[in-house]
């Protein structure tokens, strides 16, 4: 059976919320999912997965130096992560702080490993995005996200 891993970091919850909701929508697919905080993730579960659907606070722009630290490390596996699927979603603070950019540098080091992304031409476009707690619109969004990835990792077969 084909397994999405979803690797987050979360410190007051909110980005951990959106992961639930990602993982929902995973499982809503069939497809096996392994979720878990990128502090206590090992770089092998990187390899077994066929899907990876990064997490992360926007803390200044961009991702929590937690996730930083464990993708600088996944230079280990360089080459070996292509054409698994990939996506990222990100809360924040507040309207225009920086989620999107925080998503999309996630998303540059999943293509940096040749992986493939879906963007999503209603909705959010680059991936999921909430502002504080998750509200409903916001988890419909994740949902949809961890739907997306498992689809396309049926359509892709295992990598
Ligand atoms: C160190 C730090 C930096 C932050 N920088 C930003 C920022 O630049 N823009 C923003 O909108 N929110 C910023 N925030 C707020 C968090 O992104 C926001 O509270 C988020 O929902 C926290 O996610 P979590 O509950 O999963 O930890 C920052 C928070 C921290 C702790």
């Amino acid at each position: 059976m084909p397994t999405v891993l979803i690797l987050y970091y979360s410190r007051s919850g909110n980005t951990e919320e959106m992961a639930k909701a990602v993982e929902e929508g995973v499982k809503s697919e069939g497809v096996k999912v392994v979720r878990k905080k990128v502090t206590r993730a090992n770089l092998k579960d990187l390899l077994k997965a066929d899907g990876i659907i990064l997490g992360s606070p926007n803390y200044y722009g961009t991702m929590a130096a937690e996730m930083k630290a464990f993708l600088d490390k996944s230079v280990q596996y360089h080459g070996k992560l292509e054409g698994k699927v990939g996506g990222a979603f990100s809360s924040g603070g507040g309207l225009g702080g920086g989620v999107e950019t925080t998503v999309l540098d996630m998303l540059k080091s999943l293509l940096i490993h040749g992986m493939v992304i879906q963007g999503d031409p209603r909705g959010s476009h680059y991936g999921a995005v909430s502002i504080g707690k998750p509200n409903a619109e916001a988890k419909k969004e994740c949902k949809k996200l961890g739907e997306k990835v498992a689809r396309l990792v049926k359509r892709l077969g295992a990598s």
